[in-house]
């Protein structure tokens, strides 16, 4: 297993649309497991291929605290929406301690394919479903400072620049 590079804000590949996975393979199931190592490492609840450099609808999930939730969902989905939530999210792609409030459903029922080829649903509600809606947004070369206000985003864009220059 290896870690892998995750790219940051404003780097112009995060805005790439990932394409749907059609072959799982040894290099595929290798992908993922650097995908969990990478972000078990990093602290994150959930990854997206696109975040890694790997531009395949993939992303890795796990909200539990103990790491032993473990989802990886391959061209997910969402085919229902329910309620709204407003979450602070951040985001291992955007650096300067970046953290807002989102509006997101509240309750989402995921469809994609496990690393076995077979499809299947996943009900999920607050913090998991804000993470699926996250991770799909990275798919679609969407981050989630996209649906901030120009006022945050300032903020934002202002503060990441202030922690590159302390590097
Ligand atoms: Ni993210």
């Amino acid at each position: 297993m290896a870690l892998l590079e995750i790219l940051k804000y404003p780097d112009p590949r995060l805005r790439i649309k990932a394409q749907p996975v059609t072959r799982i393979d040894d290099d595929l199931r290798r992908i993922v497991d650097d995908m969990y190592e990478t972000m078990y490492a990093s602290h994150g609840v959930g990854l997206a291929g696109t975040q890694v450099n790997i531009h395949q609808q993939i992303f890795t999930m796990d909200v539990s605290e103990n790491h032993d939730q473990r989802v990886c969902v391959l061209n997910p989905e969402i085919i229902s929406k329910e309620g709204i939530q407003y979450e602070a999210e951040g985001c291992l792609s955007v650096g300067g301690g970046a953290y807002d409030k989102v509006e997101r459903a509240l309750k989402v029922r995921l469809r994609g394919m496990d690393l076995d080829g077979k499809t299947f649903e996943l009900d999920a509600e607050g913090l998991m479903a804000v993470c699926i809606q996250h991770e799909i947004d990275h798919l679609n070369g969407v981050l989630f400072i996209d649906h901030l206000s120009r006022l945050k985003l300032e903020r934002i864009r202002k503060k990441i620049e202030k922690s590159e220059r302390r590097e």
